[in-house]
């Protein structure tokens, strides 16, 4: 039987299609019950070894230092501010029960360390829809990623436990348009894989800078009058700061049990 396309007006989908990044939320003070509900939400995903943790942070005192860290308003301002972190660590501690010569005491693991990357996206995800379900929209924050052992300290995180990213949540204070997202034809192939054009390319990088621009994106939330197209060429360009920064979070991710 072919189903006829399903309408996207109705439960889950109407959550998925729904959803935006929100960056401006509104006062709640979230319990501990909708934490919880928002957090097994997320471990019901698929998953392999569970390796992800997240911490819940409260008290002002470290939001304000994790402010000064990133001069970023919203892990103030957010209801709930969520660190998603691997946990290399709790794993390795899992397989010293079932095996003395585990592959976690050689590194590298590409394998395990992709598939627990992959694991924590799913757990994220969850997470977030089950936000969308409630009424607390989110935003992911990198920041994490790149002061990995500034927030383990802050945090009393031991080694092993990588931090990866911010969930931010709240009643959403906002209603941004969709953003823009590749075409189809990109994304999903038939029995093989087709090169895209890069004019394909090319035209939907102006057309996302279109859209941006149109809902004023940079000025609202970085305020600056760039274009998308800049602003990537900007975040993507490889210099020496850039190379300093990368060699050294790879380093921290390596020291922490993450070695690919
Ligand atoms: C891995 C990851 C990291 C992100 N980091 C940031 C970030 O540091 N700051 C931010 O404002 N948004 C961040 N985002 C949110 C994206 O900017 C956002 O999802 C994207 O622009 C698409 O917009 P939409 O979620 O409203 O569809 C991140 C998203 C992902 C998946």
């Amino acid at each position: 039987m072919v189903m006829s396309r399903p309408r996207r007006k109705r439960g889950v989908l109407s959550l998925i299609f729904r959803r935006r990044s929100i960056r401006i939320f509104r006062e709640a003070r979230p319990s501990r019950d909708i934490l919880e509900l928002l957090v097994e939400a997320g471990q019901r995903a698929p998953c392999v070894y569970q390796s992800y943790t997240v911490v819940n942070i409260t008290k002002p005192e470290l939001r304000d230092k994790i402010y000064g860290l990133t001069e970023d308003n919203i892990v103030k301002q957010a209801p709930i501010l969520l660190l998603l972190c691997l946990d290399v660590r709790r794993t390795r501690m899992l397989f010293d029960i079932l095996e003395r010569r585990h592959i976690l005491a050689r590194p590298p693991n590409p394998i395990e360390m992709v598939e627990a990357i992959f694991e924590a996206g799913l757990f994220a995800e969850n997470l977030i829809l089950a936000g969308e379900a409630i009424g607390y929209s989110s935003v992911i924050l990198d920041w994490p990623l790149r002061l990995g052992g500034d927030l383990q300290n802050l945090l009393h995180i031991p080694e092993g436990v990588i931090p990866l990213f911010f969930i931010c949540m709240g009643p959403p204070g906002e209603n941004p348009p969709p953003r823009p997202r590749m075409p189809l034809e990109l994304i999903l192939m038939s029995d093989g894989y087709a090169e895209p054009k890069r004019e394909q390319l090319l035209r939907y990088l102006e057309e996302a800078s279109e859209k941006l621009a149109a809902e004023g994106y940079f000025m609202k939330y970085v305020g600056v009058r760039s274009t998308y197209m800049e602003y990537l060429a900007e975040k993507i360009r490889s210099d020496r700061e850039m190379e300093v920064l990368e060699a050294e979070v790879s380093e921290f991710l390596r020291r922490n049990g993450l070695s690919i």
